[in-house]
């Protein structure tokens, strides 16, 4: 399963873990691959304590940080705000429509208020302001990349990163986003398809690898979207790939911080059981289809807005639904590779077995092509 990347970071499978967990992140750096953790749900202090953590338990393996920031948003050059300035901010941009339908589905959905000590907070990681704080903190940690969603990072946080020695990579859902990215120096391309968990676009991974890879000879390029095992790391590498970037697989691990509750709904649902959807974000995003993203389809309904307002309109609504526990109106993002995540098990055998089968897969493809057994 070698292939040039791994040199490039020092690792021994070419298989790169996204998540919001620390334990998952250091798992997956010491079971071989490279994990990177998502900055976007922490303040600029949690991400330094997040990052501390990871620091000692990675037993010196290469890790990375992934932040959000979009090529637009409401604050870009208005870099700086506070978090809760500026998502005070984005309250005035927001109709009142909407704050309206808000409250109609808590009163419809019959969701308990708030108890006064608890205060809701919109993520605001993806505000520029809040990106460019995480990038100050995580390049003052070892890390060996910095990764970006939605756009690549601002020239001069690229240059910062390989200021530090730090590989840059960014996310692309189309061709043209991957050939921007590497006119902005951007060292690793990840070819998202539209099979992922998290935000994602229109084009499937198997259409879009070769087409990444093609318009960006030379760039490494890392297929991400709907793989979770072996077969599927081989069907990457065969499209020019030459790793897989993986995100939904972790959230069902025995590492990982999800709740019961969500553990138990990835176990049960199926690849059909997942929608894009902007209600969360204001960015498509996959998750699992529940009454809240049925609400949000509703034509009665205002729809969704744009990304930061529709996170901050919801953020209230989300922490009281959270709350509940109420698995038919929460936020679970997952891909659709949810439908082949039926068990938990741990990073480390989760890995193992992506790396025994993707062996089989080629021991198989050079001997006459057999069905898997
Ligand atoms: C729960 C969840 C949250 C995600 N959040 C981010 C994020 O903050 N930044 C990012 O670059 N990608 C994010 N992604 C996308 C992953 O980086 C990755 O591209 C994707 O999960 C790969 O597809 P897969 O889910 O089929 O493995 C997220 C994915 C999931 C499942």
């Amino acid at each position: 399963m070698h292939t040039p990347i791994c040199d490039l970071f020092g690792i021994e499978y070419p298989i790169f873990a996204f998540s919001h967990c620390r334990d998952v992140v250091a798992a997956v750096s010491r079971a071989g691959g490279l994990g990177v953790l998502g900055a976007v749900g922490f303040s600029a202090e949690q991400l330094d304590i997040e990052l501390s953590w990871i620091d000692e338990h990675v037993d010196g393996m290469p890790y990375g940080v992934d932040t959000v920031m979009p090529a637009k948003s409401v604050d870009t050059g208005g870099g700086g705000d506070d978090p809760d300035d500026l998502a005070a901010r984005i309250r005035t941009m927001i109709p009142s429509e909407h704050w309206e339908y808000v409250d109609e589905l808590m009163d419809r959905f019959d969701i308990p208020p708030l108890p006064d000590d608890v205060e809701p907070h919109g993520v605001v990681g993806w505000a520029e302001g809040v990106a460019r704080a995480h990038v100050e903190i995580a390049l003052a940690h070892p890390i060996a990349l910095l990764a970006n969603a939605l756009g690549s990072p601002p020239p001069d946080v690229v240059d910062q990163a390989h200021d530090h020695g730090v590989k840059v990579a960014a996310l692309a859902g189309k061709a043209q986003h991957a050939e921007r990215h590497v006119n902005n120096g951007v060292d690793v391309i990840v070819a998202q398809g539209h099979e992922a968990g998290g935000h994602t676009g229109e084009v499937t991974t198997m259409v879009l690898v070769p087409e990444v890879v093609d318009a960006c000879e030379g760039t490494p390029v890392l297929a991400a979207g709907g793989i979770g095992r072996g077969r599927q790391v081989a069907a990457a590498m065969s499209l020019g790939a030459q790793g897989a970037w993986t995100g939904s697989l972790w959230l069902a691990s025995a590492e990982s911080n999800s709740g019961p509750e969500t553990i138990d709904r990835y176990l049960a649902a199926t690849s059909s059981d997942t929608v894009r959807t902007r209600c969360f974000t204001g960015k498509p995003a996959r998750a699992l289809r529940n009454t809240w993203t049925e609400a949000w389809e509703d034509p009665s309904g205002p729809g969704p807005l744009g990304m930061p307002l529709q996170n901050i309109l919801t953020a209230e609504a989300n922490a009281r639904i959270n709350r509940t526990h109420r698995s038919d109106l929460g936020f679970v993002p997952v891909g659709q590779i949810v439908g082949s995540m039926n068990k938990v098990k741990s990073v480390r055998d989760l890995m193992f077995e992506m790396v025994e089968e993707y062996i089989e897969t080629v021991e198989r493809m050079h001997s006459g092509m057999t069905a898997p057994t």
